[in-house]
């Protein structure tokens, strides 16, 4: 069975973006891929958090990924920092790693940009230690949306780089990027990706928002000039991300989304629109107040713990036993 693993930070409460450019597509994969699904918390603290936020948000993101459908019978899921085989395999990968790659990044420049001498050195430690979480299970597969392919090619590249110096330790991991939705805009600005760290509250729909909210930010949702519901990503890049949405979230294609509102402008859309968003989060929002405050999520994500440190700390030890680490060989 080929291996999946993918990582969601517990920096903020998820978005539909992360929604629908990840999550929605780990669910379908457990019933034929081995999968890891992981709280990357060590990735999180790459910028300064709240203790207690923290701490309710990895709690918030482990009922989310239980909500959505994952079965903890089929996959493993766990905390990242509750398997320190990711820490140590990460100081291997940036021993291995060149200051100008990682530098490069854009996420790295994005998130460095106006810093000036206060640029936290975990934000460019972060792509070494994305690629220890997915070398350490031999990931063939990495579900993930469009923002960080970057970082999934330097994975590779540090893997062959090591495979090379070393030997043929670890799998190469192929990136998995949804057709539609891999990369879902702010509603604010149709040409920005929604991120749940965005300071405007209004650019993201959040996956815990409740149905007035989700209305009023739609409502509110920019739009392009011309009033045809159109998909065209160039010119019209607010409205067609909409219609993205209004997609992955009903089952429709955007040809029968265009010909349903033909003549009739933006307002019929946007209602319809916002009742399907709510519709698609209502069932996840009741699994998820169930499970926030059960010891069922604990146990989970012990026995994920477990599971993980067991196949982590075998690929750890091959590692350093190549590199002359290990005092046997
Ligand atoms: P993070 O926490 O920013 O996002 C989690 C997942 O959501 C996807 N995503 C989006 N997809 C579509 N449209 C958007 N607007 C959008 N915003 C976010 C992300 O691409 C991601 O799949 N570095 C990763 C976490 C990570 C990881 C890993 C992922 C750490 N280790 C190992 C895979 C494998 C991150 O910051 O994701």
């Amino acid at each position: 069975m080929k291996t999946i693993f993918s990582g969601i930070q517990p920096s903020g409460i998820l978005t539909l973006g992360n929604y629908l450019g990840a999550m929605k597509h780990f669910v379908p994969l457990q019933d034929e891929f081995n999968c890891y699904y992981c709280i990357v918390n060590q990735h999180a603290i790459t910028v300064p958090q709240d203790p207690a936020v923290l701490r309710e948000n990895i709690r918030r993101l482990a009922a989310l990924y239980l909500a959505v459908g994952l079965d903890p019978n089929k996959v493993t899921l766990f905390i990242q920092s509750e398997v320190p085989a990711h820490a140590k395999l990460a100081w291997i990968m940036i021993c291995i790693s060149y200051l100008g790659e990682l530098e490069r990044m854009t996420q790295f420049k994005d998130k460095s940009d106006g810093r000036g001498e206060s640029i936290p050195s975990g934000l460019l430690a972060y792509p070494p230690l994305m690629a220890a979480d997915i070398l350490l299970y031999s990931t063939d597969y990495v579900p993930v949306g469009e923002d960080q392919k970057q970082h999934l090619e330097l994975t590779r590249d540090l893997a062959t780089r090591f495979n090379n110096r070393y030997g043929e330790v670890f799998t190469i991991p192929e990136i998995r990027v949804p057709e539609l939705g891999a990369r879902i805009m702010s509603l604010a600005e149709g040409t920005k990706k929604m991120s749940k760290s965005d300071p405007n509250q209004g650019a993201f729909i959040s996956m815990l928002d409740d149905a007035d909210t989700i209305t009023k930010k739609i409502k509110r949702a920019q739009t392009d000039s011309d009033s045809s519901v159109r998909f065209d990503k160039e010119a019209k890049p607010a409205v067609s991300n909409l219609m993205t949405i209004y997609s992955l979230c009903s089952g429709k294609t955007l040809d029968e989304i265009e010909a349903m509102y033909e003549g009739k402008g933006y307002g019929a859309f946007k209602t319809d629109l916002a009742e399907v968003v709510i519709e698609t989060l209502r069932p996840i929002q009741e699994r998820y107040n169930k499970l926030f405050h059960s010891t069922e999520l604990d146990d989970i994500l012990s026995a994920g713990a477990k599971k993980a440190n067991e196949v982590a700390n075998q690929m750890l030890y091959r590692a350093e036993k190549v590199m002359g680490m290990a005092r046997m060989q």
